[in-house]
């Protein structure tokens, strides 16, 4: 598995305590497109995302662990189209929040938490790439997280690998990305903060 520097101060943060128990459940879903390690990155993003926020951490950081093991119900095809950019009518990526909102609310269950924080982390899900407004502070935090792995030398190295996207030509259209993509002034800066360093 890849580690790697996080917006210049180290390594990933692995989850923790109930967390570690949600992941270990995730992780059988998340064994398709490299989503285990993207996970990890944006689980290690959210966690510095959350230094200082006023947020019920247990609903993000659920969420993000969660948010996309859907993506193991798709088919082979189904996983290449919903590679597309645009993500919004993309049926198949759709589909992979409305099943991975689904299977974070079954593990949920099966691990004990309230009714009302898996109603909120299936709704955070059921809508991350798709939905471009924020429904809660704690949905911002994610919606930051999982785009940030984009901004990681991992996330430019997966667009090369799976969309052939040239890194400079990923860097030059992350940038463009920093102003509309993001909610939190942290995560716009950490974004910019990867470019400098992936710029060199
Ligand atoms: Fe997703
Ligand atoms: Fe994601």
């Amino acid at each position: 598995m890849t580690t790697q520097r996080i917006d210049g101060c180290n390594s990933l943060s692995l989850p923790k305590g109930v967390f570690k128990d949600i992941f270990e459940r995730a992780k059988p879903y998340l064994m398709v497109r490299e989503n285990d390690v993207h996970t990890l990155i944006a689980y290690s993003l959210a966690v510095k995302l959350l230094e200082g926020a006023k947020v019920d951490e247990r609903v993000v950081l659920a969420a993000v662990i969660l948010h996309d093991t859907g993506y193991s119900e798709l088919t082979a095809e189904e996983m290449s189209q919903s590679l597309m950019a645009d993500p919004e009518g993309n049926v198949f990526r759709i589909k992979h929040e409305e099943e991975g909102a689904r299977i974070a609310a079954k593990i949920l269950d099966e691990l004990g938490f309230g009714d009302q924080e898996v109603k909120h982390v299936s709704k955070i899900i059921n809508g991350h790439d798709s939905r471009m407004t924020s429904i809660s502070s704690e949905d911002e935090i994610v919606k930051d997280a999982d785009k940030l792995y984009r901004f990681t030398s991992t996330g430019v190295d997966f667009m090369r690998r799976w969309a052939g996207m040239e890194p400079s030509t990923c860097l030059k259209w992350l940038k463009g990305k920093i102003e509309p993509w993001f909610f939190t002034e942290r995560a716009k800066e950490m974004a910019a903060a990867l470019i400098d360093e992936a710029e060199g």
